[in-house]
């Protein structure tokens, strides 16, 4: 199945993200680190998903309008009393110039949900937030729920077009750790 296949294919890309995320998120001590860690995801999150939208609507993803990201990582910097950043651009981001490319995209953010949960746990764990965390909460108990669908979806696409949503996962990673690097 492509959705078993792409786990496996981007499974390195994954890891080495995960990796320097935990080791920030170990380092946050404030919630000003906390409020610099959401501006992060919503520089990268925020210029991705308007790439994506361009690409996928209602007919390849039915349930496309309540998969938006970027509106929940706004909503918690405003509650921590922060302000949204400029979103990224240009090479910053993976190329997305068709639906394929846009599903390898999303493969990634939709993906973020289920570290998410363990990411908002150790969040509220340290720093005893009690507003702040919806984006990493994400679908909350539909969290696997939303996830399986997504995976329907990614199983009905043809096998020619596997490569090409590899191929942007994979880009879709790297370039987010890349910006978490530059960032540092
Ligand atoms: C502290 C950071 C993270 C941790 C601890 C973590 C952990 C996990 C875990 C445990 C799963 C498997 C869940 C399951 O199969 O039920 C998972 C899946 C996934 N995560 Fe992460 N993750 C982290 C960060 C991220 C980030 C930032 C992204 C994307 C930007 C991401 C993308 C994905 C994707 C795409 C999958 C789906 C793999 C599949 O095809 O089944 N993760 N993550």
């Amino acid at each position: 199945m492509l959705a078993d296949n792409l786990k496996e294919q981007t499974l390195t890309y994954h890891q080495q993200l995960e990796k320097k995320l935990v080791s920030q998120i170990k380092g946050l001590n404030t919630k000003e680190d906390y409020l610099q860690l959401l501006q992060l995801f919503y520089g990268y999150f925020g210029g991705l998903e308007d790439r994506i939208n361009l690409f996928i609507d209602q007919n390849i993803l039915p349930d496309h309008a309540q998969r938006r990201k970027t509106g929940a990582i706004a909503d918690d910097i405003l509650a921590l009393g922060g302000e949204p950043v400029t979103k990224a651009t240009g090479d910053a981001l993976p190329e997305i110039n068709n639906a394929d490319q846009a599903l390898g995209a999303m493969y990634v953010i939709e993906g973020s949900t289920l570290g998410g949960s363990i990411i908002s746990k150790m969040i509220s764990g340290k720093l005893g937030l009690t507003t702040g965390l919806s984006f990493f909460n994400s679908y909350g108990e539909n969290t696997h729920q939303m996830w399986d669908a997504f995976k329907a979806v990614l199983n009905k696409q043809p096998a020619e077009i596997e490569a090409a949503i590899t191929e942007a996962a994979n880009n879709t990673f790297l370039k987010f750790k890349n910006w978490i690097e530059q960032h540092d």
